[in-house]
């Protein structure tokens, strides 16, 4: 058995090396995840960053199994260069839009992700992004830096408080759910959410009103978007959607960077649209520092970290080298992708 992991040792990941563990930062959490008889040679990329598109398509060549990233773009391409051995892939991720699915499921070959174990980490983030946003902390930050506190002022750095507010969740599924479940003490008087259908169970744990997506848009104070991206969702935040938001309403987006179209976002926050957004993604990432939306104190950027707690990341590189331990078995994997 042959296996390309896309990662590099300096990441939180569980290697294999001709029947040996190799985890930099995280030994014991791997030791009882690796099985120590797998027999198997190892391709790795040597770095902490992404690798390249060459060395993925040298690396993959005649590989059986596949251990990835979101930064990894699995496309038909990559697929030819691994060749008819490649029967596993296991993401290091929840979400799988960096993988095309059709040239996947063509070939036979079985996904591993990471649901759930992330779940609780993006969930926080998320809130802890919403309230940076709606409280400005980053601009009150600074101004205490650059000695902008000059006193106590009754309207000074005033924002935005959940507290009898409604609050919008584009995609209940699990992180959504975990983010309408950390919010409800905050006080907030209605949850809506939209989907492709509506999900009685979820909704009925925070009492969420299922609504059209207009109506999301024109009856939030605070809009998250938690949904998975898919050709369906790109482009949902544009001006149109905009248009329709209150003018003192806020958008926060954990899901994918390209479920908002940034040129009409930019417009919508520099022309009192819409109040302010936060973004833990971006199109691109990373997002170039001379980009406009940079530039904006409404606009609260961070660099894709929703699932960043030590705990988390260990956890997900568990489950996904037990994906694909399990995958190269022959057996069910823990968190395998229903194509
Ligand atoms: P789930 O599959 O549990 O939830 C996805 C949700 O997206 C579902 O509720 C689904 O609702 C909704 N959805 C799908 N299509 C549409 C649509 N057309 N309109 C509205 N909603 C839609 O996944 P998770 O909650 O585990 O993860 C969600 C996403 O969060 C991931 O796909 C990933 O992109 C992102 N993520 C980002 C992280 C970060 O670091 N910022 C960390 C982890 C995940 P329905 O089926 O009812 O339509
Ligand atoms: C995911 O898992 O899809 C996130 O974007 C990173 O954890």
């Amino acid at each position: 058995m042959a296996i390309f992991v896309a990662l590099g040792s300096g990441s939180v990941v569980a290697l294999l090396k001709r029947d040996q563990l190799f985890s930099c930062k995280y030994r014991v959490a791997f030791i009882t995840v690796i099985p120590s008889r797998f027999s198997c040679t190892i391709g790795q990329w040597d770095s902490d960053e992404p690798v390249t598109r060459q060395e993925l398509l040298k690396g993959i060549a005649g590989a059986h199994g596949l251990y990835c990233m979101l930064t990894d773009k699995i496309d038909e391409e990559i697929l030819q260069a691994a060749g008819p051995n490649l029967k596993i892939i296991s993401t290091l991720s929840v979400g799988f839009d960096h993988l095309s699915l059709d040239e996947i499921k063509k070939r036979g070959i079985r996904v591993g992700y990471t649901p759930d174990v992330l779940t609780a980490a993006t969930a926080e983030l998320t809130v802890a992004l919403l309230l940076a946003t709606s409280r400005r902390l980053m601009e009150a930050v600074e101004e205490v830096k650059n000695g902008g506190w000059s006193a106590w002022k009754p309207l000074w750095l005033c924002g935005f408080g959940l507290q009898e507010s409604t609050v919008g969740i584009v995609g209940l599924g699990r992180i959504g759910l975990a983010i309408a479940e950390r919010l409800k003490p905050f006080g907030v008087k209605r949850f809506l959410y939209t989907g492709r259908q509506p999900r009685p169970e979820p909704a009925a744990k925070v009492q969420a009103e299922y609504v059209p997506l207009n109506t999301l848009a024109s009856q939030s104070d605070f809009i998250i978007l938690s949904c998975s991206f898919t050709p369906d969702t790109q482009g949902m935040c544009n001006k149109d959607f905009f248009a329709k938001m209150k003018k003192t309403a806020i958008l926060i987006n954990s899901s994918r960077g390209a479920v908002v179209n940034q040129e009409d976002l930019y417009q919508a926050l520099t022309t009192g649209q819409i109040a302010a957004a936060g973004m833990d993604v971006t199109v691109p990432e990373p997002l170039p520092t001379n980009h406009p939306l940079l530039s904006l104190k409404n606009c609260v950027v961070l660099p894709h970290i929703g699932s960043a707690t030590y705990a988390t990341r260990n956890a997900m590189s568990v489950l996904a080298a037990n994906n694909l331990l399990a995958g190269l078995k022959g057996e069910p994997m823990p968190s395998e992708l229903k194509m």
